[in-house]
């Protein structure tokens, strides 16, 4: 077992990671506040693990069950309202709990409903993807999307507890696993460069799923995001370091369609992007480059962006990002290998060189 700690004075939380501890009763009892719950999932996870863990809860306690419909398309204010539709239904009052049982859209959405249902109330997050157990369970960014832009609609919104278990990455299809993968080497690459070597040489327990290299890669992913998030809880600075590779993912996303591309598949091609626009400045080397693009392939993750779109698509998705401040783009880029760096000087020009360099006339 686990236990790390996101230090935000009393919003305070620990982060349990450990195998089974989504059957663990006594723990997941203590960080419920009143006699209600509300467990959200969706129609892929709860057949496998809703009844198990609404089994450990105590049986004294009112649950109601939310199944969202799977899928990032689905992300959405209107599908958001089902949450709402239960809560009120079922007379679910200021004190009642919002447990999040999935990846990272049911997580998203449950944290979203969790802020505002009755102005906020208690909030656990139960991840059960790789990316959600390494990045989007913790730190507290909550929302839905927006046709004309990803996440464009939320709340930063801690919860009260992460509860972590691996074991339920058993049953994750390859393709969501490697999607997670991603933002895992994207901690190596902004701000640790021996768990990027670390990573690398466990490379093949990582295809295996070896559960020792898992645990500890989720561990100091944790331990990463805990560490920025506590520094920068609102995105003031440096959280956005967070983003490497998103600014281009995110376009990506929303232009193919929200769910064509995942969003660790989106990020995967946009850190290589980032990584490339890094080496243009003269930070990072080709053969370094090379490294990282041959690993993700390896890992059968996209390297390179879809070929469809244009200069004009690009830069409308990206000028509204929300690292965008006064019209000026900022873009997380690599100072070197293990160290980002926030870039907001980069001239228009050179930038739309860049992208022409890889989109569709
Ligand atoms: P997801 O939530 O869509 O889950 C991926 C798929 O795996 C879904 O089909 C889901 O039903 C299925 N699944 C989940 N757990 C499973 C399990 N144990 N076994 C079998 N199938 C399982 O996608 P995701 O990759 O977890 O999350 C992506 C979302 O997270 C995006 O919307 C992205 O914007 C958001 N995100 C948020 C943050 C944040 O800080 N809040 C950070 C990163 C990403
Ligand atoms: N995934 C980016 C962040 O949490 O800030």
């Amino acid at each position: 077992m686990s236990t790390l700690k996101v230090q935000l004075g009393e919003r305070s939380y620990p982060i349990y990671i450990e195998s089974g501890v989504l059957s663990d009763g006594a723990r997941l009892n203590r960080h419920i506040k009143g006699n209600q719950v509300i467990v959200v999932s969706n129609t892929t996870v709860a057949p496998l693990y809703l009844e198990g863990l609404c089994a450990s809860l105590d049986p004294a306690l009112q649950i109601s069950r939310v199944l969202l419909p799977d899928g990032e398309a689905h992300k959405t204010v209107e599908v958001l309202g089902r949450i709402f539709d239960t809560a009120l239904q079922d007379k679910h009052n200021r004190s009642t709990t919002i447990v999040a049982l999935g990846g990272g859209v049911v997580g998203d959405m449950a944290g979203f409903a969790a802020a505002s249902y009755q102005r906020g109330v208690n909030f656990l997050q139960i991840p059960t993807t790789l990316l959600a157990q390494v990045d989007s369970s913790v730190g507290g960014k909550t929302g839905v999307n927006h046709p004309l832009g990803k996440n464009m609609i939320g709340a930063f919104y801690q919860p009260q507890a992460v509860f972590i278990d691996p074991d339920v990455l058993d049953t994750l299809p390859h393709r969501e696993y490697a999607a997670g993968l991603a933002e895992v080497i994207k901690y190596g690459l902004i701000c640790d460069p021996a768990f990027y070597e670390w990573l690398q040489h466990h490379r093949d327990d990582f295809v295996a799923r070896d559960k020792t290299v898992l645990g500890e890669a989720i561990r100091r992913s944790c331990v990463a995001k805990a560490r920025v998030v506590a520094e920068d809880e609102r995105e003031g600075g440096v959280r956005a370091i967070l983003n490497l590779g998103h600014t281009f993912g995110h376009a990506i996303e929303a232009a193919q369609g929200y769910g064509t591309w995942l969003h660790g598949e989106a990020v995967s091609a946009g850190m290589v992007l980032a990584a490339k626009l890094s080496m243009n400045q003269g930070w990072i080397t080709d053969s370094e480059v090379a490294r990282l693009v041959q690993w993700l392939e390896a890992m059968s993750l996209p390297t390179s962006p879809p070929d469809d779109m244009s200069v004009a698509t690009w830069t409308e998705h990206m000028l509204r990002d929300k690292k965008v401040l006064d019209g000026r783009l900022r873009l997380v880029l690599l100072a070197q290998i293990g160290e980002a760096c926030i870039v907001d000087n980069l001239p228009q020009a050179e930038l739309e060189a860049f992208i022409a360099t890889f989109s569709a006339a």
